[in-house]
Protein backbone atom coordinates (compact mmCIF):
# COMPACT_ATOMS: atom_id res chain seq x y z
CA UNK A 1 0.00 0.00 0.00
CA UNK A 2 1.68 3.36 -1.64
CA UNK A 3 1.55 6.52 1.90
CA UNK A 4 -1.18 7.75 -0.16
CA UNK A 5 -3.62 5.40 0.21
CA UNK A 6 -2.69 4.68 3.55
CA UNK A 7 -3.57 8.39 5.03
CA UNK A 8 -7.10 8.15 2.70
CA UNK A 9 -7.56 4.77 4.64
CA UNK A 10 -7.18 6.27 7.83
CA UNK A 11 -9.14 9.32 7.03
CA UNK A 12 -11.96 6.65 5.77
CA UNK A 13 -11.58 4.32 9.12
CA UNK A 14 -12.21 8.09 11.36
CA UNK A 15 -15.37 8.72 9.19
CA UNK A 16 -16.72 5.04 9.54
CA UNK A 17 -15.95 5.21 13.60
CA UNK A 18 -17.30 9.07 13.58
CA UNK A 19 -20.89 7.33 12.58
CA UNK A 20 -20.37 5.35 15.57
CA UNK A 21 -21.57 7.75 17.90
CA UNK A 22 -21.65 5.84 20.95
CA UNK A 23 -21.70 2.07 19.53
CA UNK A 24 -23.98 0.34 18.21
CA UNK A 25 -25.98 -0.95 21.22
CA UNK A 26 -26.87 2.39 22.24
CA UNK A 27 -27.90 3.66 18.61
CA UNK A 28 -30.18 0.18 18.65
CA UNK A 29 -31.52 1.21 22.55
CA UNK A 30 -32.28 4.46 20.50
CA UNK A 31 -34.19 3.15 18.09
CA UNK A 32 -35.91 0.72 20.63
CA UNK A 33 -37.43 4.07 22.22
CA UNK A 34 -39.03 5.17 19.09
CA UNK A 35 -36.15 7.51 19.06
CA UNK A 36 -34.09 8.35 15.65
CA UNK A 37 -30.14 8.86 16.12
CA UNK A 38 -28.57 12.41 15.95
CA UNK A 39 -27.18 11.88 12.19
CA UNK A 40 -30.75 10.38 10.90
CA UNK A 41 -32.57 13.44 12.62
CA UNK A 42 -29.78 15.66 10.55
CA UNK A 43 -30.75 13.53 7.49
CA UNK A 44 -34.57 14.26 6.99
CA UNK A 45 -34.03 17.83 7.98
CA UNK A 46 -31.88 19.26 5.42
CA UNK A 47 -32.46 18.96 1.84
CA UNK A 48 -30.84 15.78 0.01
CA UNK A 49 -27.07 15.59 0.05
CA UNK A 50 -26.90 19.00 1.57
CA UNK A 51 -25.70 19.10 5.12
CA UNK A 52 -21.93 20.01 5.77
CA UNK A 53 -20.81 18.34 9.03
CA UNK A 54 -18.18 20.52 11.25
CA UNK A 55 -15.78 19.17 14.00
CA UNK A 56 -16.83 15.28 12.71
CA UNK A 57 -13.28 14.68 15.03
CA UNK A 58 -13.56 16.64 18.02
CA UNK A 59 -12.78 14.39 21.13
CA UNK A 60 -13.27 15.01 24.87
CA UNK A 61 -10.46 16.43 26.84
CA UNK A 62 -11.82 14.96 30.14
CA UNK A 63 -10.12 11.92 31.33
CA UNK A 64 -11.59 11.78 34.59
CA UNK A 65 -13.48 9.00 35.98
CA UNK A 66 -12.40 7.07 33.30
CA UNK A 67 -14.04 9.02 30.83
CA UNK A 68 -10.92 9.23 27.74
CA UNK A 69 -10.60 5.60 27.88
CA UNK A 70 -12.75 5.63 24.69
CA UNK A 71 -12.10 8.04 21.51
CA UNK A 72 -15.30 8.92 20.86
CA UNK A 73 -15.68 11.15 17.54
CA UNK A 74 -17.40 13.76 17.63
CA UNK A 75 -17.99 14.17 21.40
CA UNK A 76 -21.49 13.71 21.70
CA UNK A 77 -23.20 16.21 18.97
CA UNK A 78 -23.49 16.78 15.20
CA UNK A 79 -22.72 20.16 14.13
CA UNK A 80 -22.73 21.96 10.32
CA UNK A 81 -25.26 23.84 8.13
CA UNK A 82 -26.64 22.70 5.47
CA UNK A 83 -30.43 23.48 3.50
CA UNK A 84 -34.24 23.14 3.85
CA UNK A 85 -36.05 23.86 0.99
CA UNK A 86 -33.06 25.66 -0.38
CA UNK A 87 -32.34 27.43 2.53
CA UNK A 88 -29.45 27.78 4.58
CA UNK A 89 -29.92 26.87 8.34
CA UNK A 90 -27.23 25.81 10.95
CA UNK A 91 -27.84 22.51 12.95
CA UNK A 92 -26.52 21.09 16.04
CA UNK A 93 -28.08 17.56 16.65
CA UNK A 94 -26.82 16.03 20.25
CA UNK A 95 -26.50 12.24 20.33
CA UNK A 96 -27.82 10.56 23.55
CA UNK A 97 -25.72 7.57 22.87
CA UNK A 98 -22.49 9.33 23.74
CA UNK A 99 -22.52 10.05 27.79
CA UNK A 100 -26.41 10.31 27.05
CA UNK A 101 -26.08 13.69 25.12
CA UNK A 102 -24.46 15.49 27.87
CA UNK A 103 -22.20 18.66 27.02
CA UNK A 104 -18.62 18.93 28.06
CA UNK A 105 -16.42 21.39 27.13
CA UNK A 106 -15.66 20.09 23.87
CA UNK A 107 -19.59 19.57 22.85
CA UNK A 108 -20.29 23.32 23.82
CA UNK A 109 -17.48 24.30 21.65
CA UNK A 110 -18.90 22.98 18.83
CA UNK A 111 -22.35 24.40 19.02
CA UNK A 112 -20.56 27.64 19.35
CA UNK A 113 -19.26 27.64 16.50
CA UNK A 114 -22.19 27.15 14.45
CA UNK A 115 -24.15 29.93 16.74
CA UNK A 116 -21.25 32.25 16.08
CA UNK A 117 -21.48 31.44 11.98
CA UNK A 118 -25.49 31.17 12.02
CA UNK A 119 -24.72 34.96 13.21
CA UNK A 120 -21.97 36.25 10.88
CA UNK A 121 -24.07 34.80 7.83
CA UNK A 122 -27.81 35.47 9.25
CA UNK A 123 -28.98 32.08 8.86
CA UNK A 124 -31.61 29.71 11.49
CA UNK A 125 -29.91 27.97 14.29
CA UNK A 126 -32.19 24.77 14.68
CA UNK A 127 -31.11 22.72 17.69
CA UNK A 128 -32.37 19.06 18.10
CA UNK A 129 -31.88 18.32 21.53
CA UNK A 130 -31.13 15.03 23.54
CA UNK A 131 -29.24 15.36 26.36
CA UNK A 132 -28.71 14.54 29.97
CA UNK A 133 -27.67 18.20 30.78
CA UNK A 134 -23.97 19.18 31.90
CA UNK A 135 -21.45 16.56 31.52
CA UNK A 136 -21.11 15.40 35.26
CA UNK A 137 -17.27 13.95 34.64
CA UNK A 138 -16.26 17.35 33.40
CA UNK A 139 -17.64 19.59 36.26
CA UNK A 140 -17.20 23.30 36.27
CA UNK A 141 -15.92 23.46 32.46
CA UNK A 142 -19.22 22.11 31.00
CA UNK A 143 -21.29 24.58 33.17
CA UNK A 144 -18.93 26.97 31.22
CA UNK A 145 -19.77 25.86 28.12
CA UNK A 146 -23.35 25.94 28.73
CA UNK A 147 -23.27 29.75 29.54
CA UNK A 148 -21.47 30.46 26.58
CA UNK A 149 -24.13 29.25 24.81
CA UNK A 150 -26.69 30.72 27.05
CA UNK A 151 -25.23 34.26 26.18
CA UNK A 152 -24.98 33.23 22.37
CA UNK A 153 -28.34 32.70 21.92
CA UNK A 154 -29.22 35.51 23.88
CA UNK A 155 -27.06 37.75 21.57
CA UNK A 156 -28.37 35.94 18.28
CA UNK A 157 -31.98 36.79 19.57
CA UNK A 158 -34.08 38.78 17.07
CA UNK A 159 -31.14 38.69 14.65
CA UNK A 160 -31.34 35.41 13.47
CA UNK A 161 -34.69 32.46 14.69
CA UNK A 162 -33.38 30.20 17.00
CA UNK A 163 -35.51 27.13 17.25
CA UNK A 164 -35.08 24.70 19.31
CA UNK A 165 -36.59 20.54 19.29
CA UNK A 166 -36.71 18.58 22.67
CA UNK A 167 -36.18 15.08 21.19
CA UNK A 168 -35.22 13.28 24.58
CA UNK A 169 -34.70 13.81 28.00
CA UNK A 170 -33.21 16.94 28.70
CA UNK A 171 -32.40 18.11 32.25
CA UNK A 172 -30.53 20.67 34.00
CA UNK A 173 -28.22 23.00 31.43
CA UNK A 174 -29.81 21.60 28.86
CA UNK A 175 -33.48 23.31 29.12
CA UNK A 176 -31.94 26.99 29.58
CA UNK A 177 -30.54 27.39 26.04
CA UNK A 178 -33.98 25.96 24.55
CA UNK A 179 -36.00 28.63 26.49
CA UNK A 180 -33.78 31.63 25.18
CA UNK A 181 -34.53 30.64 21.48
CA UNK A 182 -38.07 31.13 19.54
CA UNK A 183 -39.92 28.37 19.33
CA UNK A 184 -39.47 24.90 21.32
CA UNK A 185 -41.01 21.91 19.86
CA UNK A 186 -41.31 18.71 22.11
CA UNK A 187 -42.13 14.78 20.82
CA UNK A 188 -44.69 13.25 23.04
CA UNK A 189 -43.69 10.40 25.35
CA UNK A 190 -40.04 10.32 24.21
CA UNK A 191 -39.26 14.18 25.67
CA UNK A 192 -39.03 15.83 28.60
CA UNK A 193 -38.19 18.74 30.17
CA UNK A 194 -36.96 19.83 33.47
CA UNK A 195 -34.81 21.68 35.52
CA UNK A 196 -34.78 19.26 38.47
CA UNK A 197 -36.13 15.70 37.94
CA UNK A 198 -38.49 13.31 39.69
CA UNK A 199 -36.22 12.26 41.99
CA UNK A 200 -34.62 15.60 43.17
CA UNK A 201 -38.41 16.52 43.63
CA UNK A 202 -39.03 13.54 45.51
CA UNK A 203 -36.13 14.49 48.22
CA UNK A 204 -36.87 18.55 48.21
CA UNK A 205 -41.21 18.95 48.21
CA UNK A 206 -41.64 15.20 48.56
CA UNK A 207 -44.12 15.08 45.54
CA UNK A 208 -44.48 11.97 43.80
CA UNK A 209 -44.11 12.49 40.14
CA UNK A 210 -43.51 10.93 36.92
CA UNK A 211 -41.02 12.41 34.48
CA UNK A 212 -44.24 12.46 31.82
CA UNK A 213 -46.20 14.70 34.06
CA UNK A 214 -43.70 16.66 35.33
CA UNK A 215 -41.89 17.86 31.66
CA UNK A 216 -43.63 15.90 29.15
CA UNK A 217 -45.04 17.65 25.80
CA UNK A 218 -48.36 17.24 27.12
CA UNK A 219 -47.56 19.08 30.07
CA UNK A 220 -45.32 22.05 28.54
CA UNK A 221 -47.86 22.12 25.44
CA UNK A 222 -50.76 22.43 28.26
CA UNK A 223 -49.72 23.36 31.39
CA UNK A 224 -46.59 25.50 31.52
CA UNK A 225 -46.79 26.69 28.21
CA UNK A 226 -42.51 25.92 27.75
CA UNK A 227 -43.24 24.31 24.94
CA UNK A 228 -45.19 25.62 20.78
CA UNK A 229 -46.03 22.88 19.84
CA UNK A 230 -45.99 18.70 20.92
CA UNK A 231 -44.93 16.22 18.10
CA UNK A 232 -46.70 12.74 17.79
CA UNK A 233 -42.77 11.84 16.90
CA UNK A 234 -39.93 12.60 15.66
CA UNK A 235 -40.34 12.57 12.03
CA UNK A 236 -43.33 14.85 12.76
CA UNK A 237 -41.66 17.08 14.79
CA UNK A 238 -38.64 17.46 11.80
CA UNK A 239 -41.88 17.99 9.71
CA UNK A 240 -42.96 20.76 12.22
CA UNK A 241 -39.70 23.13 11.86
CA UNK A 242 -39.97 22.64 7.94
CA UNK A 243 -43.48 24.22 8.18
CA UNK A 244 -42.10 27.04 10.76
CA UNK A 245 -39.14 27.59 8.77
CA UNK A 246 -41.36 28.65 5.23
CA UNK A 247 -43.42 31.31 7.26
CA UNK A 248 -40.33 32.81 8.89
CA UNK A 249 -36.92 35.07 6.98
CA UNK A 250 -33.47 34.25 7.43
CA UNK A 251 -32.90 36.76 9.69
CA UNK A 252 -34.45 40.80 10.99
CA UNK A 253 -33.05 42.13 7.46
CA UNK A 254 -35.12 39.77 5.34
CA UNK A 255 -38.42 39.05 4.72
CA UNK A 256 -40.30 35.79 4.93
CA UNK A 257 -40.16 33.76 1.65
CA UNK A 258 -43.47 34.75 -0.42
CA UNK A 259 -44.88 31.47 -2.16
CA UNK A 260 -47.10 31.82 -5.70
CA UNK A 261 -50.63 32.38 -5.08
CA UNK A 262 -52.97 33.00 -7.93
CA UNK A 263 -55.86 35.56 -6.43
CA UNK A 264 -59.41 34.44 -7.55
CA UNK A 265 -62.58 36.58 -8.90
CA UNK A 266 -64.54 34.76 -6.64
CA UNK A 267 -62.74 35.30 -3.02
CA UNK A 268 -64.97 37.30 -1.45
CA UNK A 269 -65.69 34.59 1.18
CA UNK A 270 -69.15 34.81 1.56
CA UNK A 271 -68.76 31.90 4.41
CA UNK A 272 -67.30 34.94 6.77
CA UNK A 273 -71.19 36.17 6.86
CA UNK A 274 -72.82 33.54 8.55
CA UNK A 275 -70.23 32.72 11.34
CA UNK A 276 -71.21 34.93 14.29
CA UNK A 277 -74.50 33.44 15.79
CA UNK A 278 -77.29 35.55 16.52
CA UNK A 279 -76.68 35.95 20.15
CA UNK A 280 -74.26 38.01 20.76
CA UNK A 281 -73.52 35.73 23.68
CA UNK A 282 -72.67 32.37 21.83
CA UNK A 283 -69.44 31.49 21.14
CA UNK A 284 -68.09 30.38 17.90
CA UNK A 285 -64.40 29.24 16.84
CA UNK A 286 -62.23 31.98 15.67
CA UNK A 287 -60.29 30.36 13.63
CA UNK A 288 -63.10 29.47 10.96
CA UNK A 289 -62.86 33.32 10.77
CA UNK A 290 -59.00 32.83 10.17
CA UNK A 291 -59.37 29.80 7.82
CA UNK A 292 -62.05 32.09 6.03
CA UNK A 293 -60.04 34.86 5.44
CA UNK A 294 -56.41 33.38 5.02
CA UNK A 295 -55.06 31.69 1.94
CA UNK A 296 -56.46 27.24 1.72
CA UNK A 297 -54.95 25.67 4.45
CA UNK A 298 -52.56 27.91 5.35
CA UNK A 299 -52.78 28.42 9.28
CA UNK A 300 -50.25 27.20 11.16
CA UNK A 301 -51.04 27.57 14.61
CA UNK A 302 -48.14 28.25 17.59
CA UNK A 303 -49.29 26.96 21.40
CA UNK A 304 -52.47 25.51 20.36
CA UNK A 305 -53.56 23.87 23.30
CA UNK A 306 -52.06 26.85 25.48
CA UNK A 307 -54.34 29.35 26.90
CA UNK A 308 -56.73 28.76 24.45
CA UNK A 309 -58.53 31.74 25.20
CA UNK A 310 -56.80 33.54 22.47
CA UNK A 311 -55.29 31.92 18.95
CA UNK A 312 -51.93 32.96 17.53
CA UNK A 313 -50.21 31.45 14.59
CA UNK A 314 -48.60 32.08 11.05
CA UNK A 315 -50.67 32.10 7.81
CA UNK A 316 -50.56 33.75 4.33
CA UNK A 317 -52.52 36.24 2.72
CA UNK A 318 -52.22 36.00 -1.13
CA UNK A 319 -48.98 33.83 -0.84
CA UNK A 320 -47.49 36.34 1.67
CA UNK A 321 -46.67 35.61 5.23
CA UNK A 322 -48.51 37.05 8.47
CA UNK A 323 -49.03 36.64 12.31
CA UNK A 324 -52.91 36.09 13.71
CA UNK A 325 -53.59 37.12 16.63
CA UNK A 326 -57.02 36.40 17.65
CA UNK A 327 -59.48 36.24 20.61
CA UNK A 328 -60.99 32.86 20.70
CA UNK A 329 -64.82 33.52 22.09
CA UNK A 330 -65.29 29.69 22.62
CA UNK A 331 -62.68 29.59 25.31
CA UNK A 332 -63.67 31.42 27.89
CA UNK A 333 -65.59 33.87 25.58
CA UNK A 334 -62.06 35.09 24.50
CA UNK A 335 -61.56 37.16 28.00
CA UNK A 336 -57.87 38.31 28.40
CA UNK A 337 -56.24 36.75 31.29
CA UNK A 338 -52.20 36.54 32.16
CA UNK A 339 -51.68 33.08 30.32
CA UNK A 340 -53.11 34.35 27.08
CA UNK A 341 -51.57 37.89 27.38
CA UNK A 342 -48.06 36.37 27.68
CA UNK A 343 -48.60 34.14 24.92
CA UNK A 344 -50.22 37.20 22.60
CA UNK A 345 -47.29 39.03 23.94
CA UNK A 346 -44.43 36.85 22.75
CA UNK A 347 -46.01 35.94 19.55
CA UNK A 348 -46.25 39.97 18.89
CA UNK A 349 -42.54 40.04 19.82
CA UNK A 350 -41.68 37.12 17.54
CA UNK A 351 -43.39 38.34 14.53
CA UNK A 352 -42.21 42.14 15.15
CA UNK A 353 -38.54 41.01 15.40
CA UNK A 354 -38.82 39.07 12.30
CA UNK A 355 -40.89 41.73 9.81
CA UNK A 356 -44.28 39.49 9.70
CA UNK A 357 -47.01 41.55 9.55
CA UNK A 358 -49.34 41.43 12.02
CA UNK A 359 -53.37 40.73 11.86
CA UNK A 360 -55.40 41.21 14.63
CA UNK A 361 -59.31 39.85 15.16
CA UNK A 362 -60.59 40.79 18.09
CA UNK A 363 -63.58 39.75 20.24
CA UNK A 364 -62.59 40.19 23.81
CA UNK A 365 -65.23 40.69 26.74
CA UNK A 366 -62.32 42.52 28.61
CA UNK A 367 -60.16 41.27 31.40
CA UNK A 368 -60.58 37.79 33.35
CA UNK A 369 -61.22 39.26 37.08
CA UNK A 370 -60.75 37.56 40.15
CA UNK A 371 -58.48 36.64 43.39
CA UNK A 372 -56.07 34.23 41.26
CA UNK A 373 -55.54 36.57 38.15
CA UNK A 374 -54.91 39.65 40.04
CA UNK A 375 -52.42 37.93 43.14
CA UNK A 376 -50.52 36.36 40.12
CA UNK A 377 -49.97 39.95 38.38
CA UNK A 378 -52.72 40.06 35.76
CA UNK A 379 -51.77 43.81 36.16
CA UNK A 380 -47.95 43.00 34.56
CA UNK A 381 -48.94 40.48 32.52
CA UNK A 382 -51.75 42.17 30.63
CA UNK A 383 -49.32 44.92 30.20
CA UNK A 384 -46.80 43.06 28.42
CA UNK A 385 -49.37 42.28 25.37
CA UNK A 386 -50.10 45.86 25.53
CA UNK A 387 -46.24 46.79 25.60
CA UNK A 388 -45.83 44.62 22.54
CA UNK A 389 -48.36 45.65 20.56
CA UNK A 390 -47.38 48.95 21.06
CA UNK A 391 -43.83 48.66 20.10
CA UNK A 392 -44.07 46.77 17.49
CA UNK A 393 -43.44 48.71 14.07
CA UNK A 394 -44.29 45.88 11.58
CA UNK A 395 -47.48 46.65 9.73
CA UNK A 396 -50.29 45.82 12.00
CA UNK A 397 -54.45 45.57 11.03
CA UNK A 398 -57.20 45.25 13.50
CA UNK A 399 -60.73 43.62 12.62
CA UNK A 400 -62.92 43.76 15.57
CA UNK A 401 -65.99 41.00 14.81
CA UNK A 402 -67.64 41.11 17.79
CA UNK A 403 -67.08 42.50 21.21
CA UNK A 404 -64.46 44.92 22.33
CA UNK A 405 -64.92 45.89 25.59
CA UNK A 406 -63.17 48.15 28.06
CA UNK A 407 -58.77 47.97 28.63
CA UNK A 408 -59.17 45.01 26.06
CA UNK A 409 -60.63 47.36 23.24
CA UNK A 410 -57.26 49.55 23.70
CA UNK A 411 -54.72 46.03 24.12
CA UNK A 412 -55.58 44.67 21.34
CA UNK A 413 -54.24 46.47 18.45
CA UNK A 414 -56.30 49.37 18.91
CA UNK A 415 -55.81 52.87 16.56
CA UNK A 416 -54.69 54.71 19.91
CA UNK A 417 -51.85 52.45 19.95
CA UNK A 418 -49.94 52.10 16.71
CA UNK A 419 -52.37 49.90 14.60
CA UNK A 420 -51.78 51.14 10.83
CA UNK A 421 -55.59 50.06 9.94
CA UNK A 422 -58.67 49.30 12.27
CA UNK A 423 -61.81 47.48 10.46
CA UNK A 424 -65.01 46.75 12.15
CA UNK A 425 -67.60 44.35 10.87
CA UNK A 426 -71.21 45.40 11.40
CA UNK A 427 -71.63 43.20 14.30
CA UNK A 428 -68.84 45.66 16.12
CA UNK A 429 -69.84 46.05 20.03
CA UNK A 430 -66.80 48.65 21.19
CA UNK A 431 -67.78 50.28 24.32
CA UNK A 432 -66.58 50.49 28.06
CA UNK A 433 -68.18 47.33 29.13
CA UNK A 434 -71.19 44.74 28.14
CA UNK A 435 -74.72 46.48 28.26
CA UNK A 436 -75.66 44.60 31.28
CA UNK A 437 -72.84 45.41 33.60
CA UNK A 438 -72.87 48.91 32.38
CA UNK A 439 -76.70 49.96 32.80
CA UNK A 440 -76.42 47.60 36.52
CA UNK A 441 -73.67 50.72 37.20
CA UNK A 442 -75.13 53.73 35.53
CA UNK A 443 -78.92 53.79 36.32
CA UNK A 444 -78.19 51.70 39.38
CA UNK A 445 -80.92 54.15 41.52
CA UNK A 446 -83.14 54.24 38.66
CA UNK A 447 -83.36 50.40 38.42
CA UNK A 448 -83.64 49.78 42.51
CA UNK A 449 -86.36 52.43 42.29
CA UNK A 450 -88.46 51.18 39.94
CA UNK A 451 -91.72 49.55 40.20
CA UNK A 452 -90.71 46.37 38.17
CA UNK A 453 -86.96 46.71 38.72
CA UNK A 454 -86.36 43.38 36.12
CA UNK A 455 -88.23 45.32 33.43
CA UNK A 456 -86.31 48.38 34.04
CA UNK A 457 -83.28 46.93 33.63
CA UNK A 458 -84.12 45.24 30.63
CA UNK A 459 -84.76 48.43 29.34
CA UNK A 460 -82.07 50.50 29.92
CA UNK A 461 -80.16 47.16 28.82
CA UNK A 462 -81.79 47.77 25.29
CA UNK A 463 -81.12 51.61 25.83
CA UNK A 464 -77.37 51.40 26.22
CA UNK A 465 -77.45 48.37 23.32
CA UNK A 466 -78.47 50.62 20.83
CA UNK A 467 -76.75 53.76 21.47
CA UNK A 468 -73.29 51.66 22.47
CA UNK A 469 -73.15 48.05 20.83
CA UNK A 470 -71.93 48.99 17.38
CA UNK A 471 -68.80 50.49 15.50
CA UNK A 472 -70.52 53.56 14.56
CA UNK A 473 -69.39 55.63 17.14
CA UNK A 474 -65.99 54.62 16.81
CA UNK A 475 -66.15 55.26 13.83
CA UNK A 476 -67.33 58.34 13.97
CA UNK A 477 -64.53 59.18 15.88
CA UNK A 478 -61.79 57.90 13.75
CA UNK A 479 -61.24 54.92 15.62
CA UNK A 480 -62.33 52.23 13.27
CA UNK A 481 -61.43 53.47 9.78
CA UNK A 482 -64.06 51.65 7.76
CA UNK A 483 -66.81 49.41 8.38
CA UNK A 484 -67.02 46.24 6.09
CA UNK A 485 -68.87 42.92 5.72
CA UNK A 486 -67.35 40.17 6.31
CA UNK A 487 -67.18 38.49 3.34
CA UNK A 488 -65.35 41.73 2.38
CA UNK A 489 -62.51 40.99 4.84
CA UNK A 490 -60.09 39.03 3.10
CA UNK A 491 -59.90 41.18 -0.03
CA UNK A 492 -59.47 44.50 1.82
CA UNK A 493 -56.70 42.84 4.33
CA UNK A 494 -54.56 41.77 0.66
CA UNK A 495 -54.97 45.64 -0.34
CA UNK A 496 -54.34 47.27 2.74
CA UNK A 497 -51.02 45.01 3.40
CA UNK A 498 -49.89 45.34 -0.33
CA UNK A 499 -50.40 49.34 0.45
CA UNK A 500 -48.46 48.79 3.84
CA UNK A 501 -45.28 46.72 2.46
CA UNK A 502 -43.01 49.79 2.66
CA UNK A 503 -43.91 50.69 5.95
CA UNK A 504 -41.17 52.46 7.58
CA UNK A 505 -41.90 53.01 11.38
CA UNK A 506 -39.32 54.13 14.14
CA UNK A 507 -39.24 54.05 17.73
CA UNK A 508 -37.84 56.87 20.08
CA UNK A 509 -33.85 56.42 20.15
CA UNK A 510 -33.07 54.12 23.29
CA UNK A 511 -31.18 51.55 24.35
CA UNK A 512 -33.36 49.16 24.71
CA UNK A 513 -36.87 49.29 26.06
CA UNK A 514 -37.93 47.84 29.58
CA UNK A 515 -41.11 45.77 28.68
CA UNK A 516 -42.97 44.16 32.13
CA UNK A 517 -41.37 41.29 32.87
C1 LIG B 1 -22.68 12.38 32.08
C2 LIG B 1 -24.62 11.24 31.69
C3 LIG B 1 -25.38 12.38 32.08
C4 LIG B 1 -24.67 13.56 32.47
C5 LIG B 1 -26.74 10.82 31.52
N1 LIG B 1 -25.52 10.31 31.36
N2 LIG B 1 -26.70 12.08 31.97
N3 LIG B 1 -23.29 11.26 31.70
N4 LIG B 1 -23.32 13.50 32.46
N5 LIG B 1 -25.33 14.65 32.82
C6 LIG B 1 -25.16 8.98 30.89
C7 LIG B 1 -25.52 7.88 31.85
O1 LIG B 1 -24.51 7.69 32.80
C8 LIG B 1 -25.65 6.69 30.91
O2 LIG B 1 -24.35 6.22 30.61
C9 LIG B 1 -26.19 7.30 29.65
O3 LIG B 1 -25.91 8.71 29.74
C10 LIG B 1 -27.69 7.14 29.50
O4 LIG B 1 -28.29 7.54 30.72
P1 LIG B 1 -29.42 6.67 31.44
O5 LIG B 1 -29.59 7.22 32.78
O6 LIG B 1 -29.10 5.24 31.31
O7 LIG B 1 -30.67 6.98 30.50
P2 LIG B 1 -32.16 7.27 30.91
O8 LIG B 1 -32.65 6.24 31.86
O9 LIG B 1 -32.89 7.43 29.62
O10 LIG B 1 -32.16 8.64 31.69
C11 LIG B 1 -31.73 9.83 31.04
C12 LIG B 1 -31.62 11.00 32.05
C13 LIG B 1 -30.74 10.55 33.25
C14 LIG B 1 -33.03 11.38 32.53
C15 LIG B 1 -31.03 12.18 31.30
O11 LIG B 1 -29.56 9.96 32.74
C16 LIG B 1 -30.39 11.65 34.16
O12 LIG B 1 -31.19 12.01 35.01
N6 LIG B 1 -29.18 12.19 34.01
C17 LIG B 1 -28.69 13.23 34.89
C18 LIG B 1 -29.40 14.51 34.61
C19 LIG B 1 -28.89 15.66 35.42
O13 LIG B 1 -28.99 15.67 36.66
N7 LIG B 1 -28.30 16.63 34.75
C20 LIG B 1 -27.96 17.82 35.40
C21 LIG B 1 -26.56 18.09 35.21
S1 LIG B 1 -26.25 19.63 35.98
P3 LIG B 1 -24.03 4.68 30.32
O14 LIG B 1 -22.57 4.65 30.14
O15 LIG B 1 -24.55 3.91 31.47
O16 LIG B 1 -24.80 4.37 29.07
C22 LIG B 1 -26.58 20.79 34.85
C23 LIG B 1 -26.35 22.16 35.36
C24 LIG B 1 -26.22 23.18 34.26
O17 LIG B 1 -26.94 20.55 33.76
C25 LIG B 1 -26.76 24.48 34.79
C26 LIG B 1 -26.75 25.55 33.77
C27 LIG B 1 -27.82 26.59 34.10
Amino acid sequence: MNKENSKHNLLQEKNTKALLGGGKDKQDAQHKKGKLTARERVEILVDEDSFEEMGKFVTSRSTDFATGTEEILGDGVITGYGTVEGRLIYVYSQDFTVFGGSLSEAHAEKICKVMDLAMKTGAPLIGLNDSGGARIQEGVVSLGGYADIFYRNTLASGVIPQLSAIMGPCAGGAVYSPALTDFILMVENTSYMFVTGPNVVKTVTHEEVSSEELGGAETHSTKSGVTHFSCSNDVDCIKHIKKLLSYIPQNCEEESPAYEYEIKENESASVLDSILPENPNQPYDMREVISGITDHDSFFEVHKNFAENIVVGFARLAGKSIGIVGNQPAVLAGVLDINSSNKAARFVRFCDCFNIPLLVLVDVPGFLPGTQQEWNGIISNGAKLLYAFSEATVPRITVITRKAYGGAYDVMNSKHIGADLNYAWPSAEIAVMGAKGAAEIIFKKEIAEAKDPQEKLQEKIDEYTLKFANPYIAAGRGYIDEVILPSETRKKLITAFGMLKNKVAKLPRKKHGNIPL
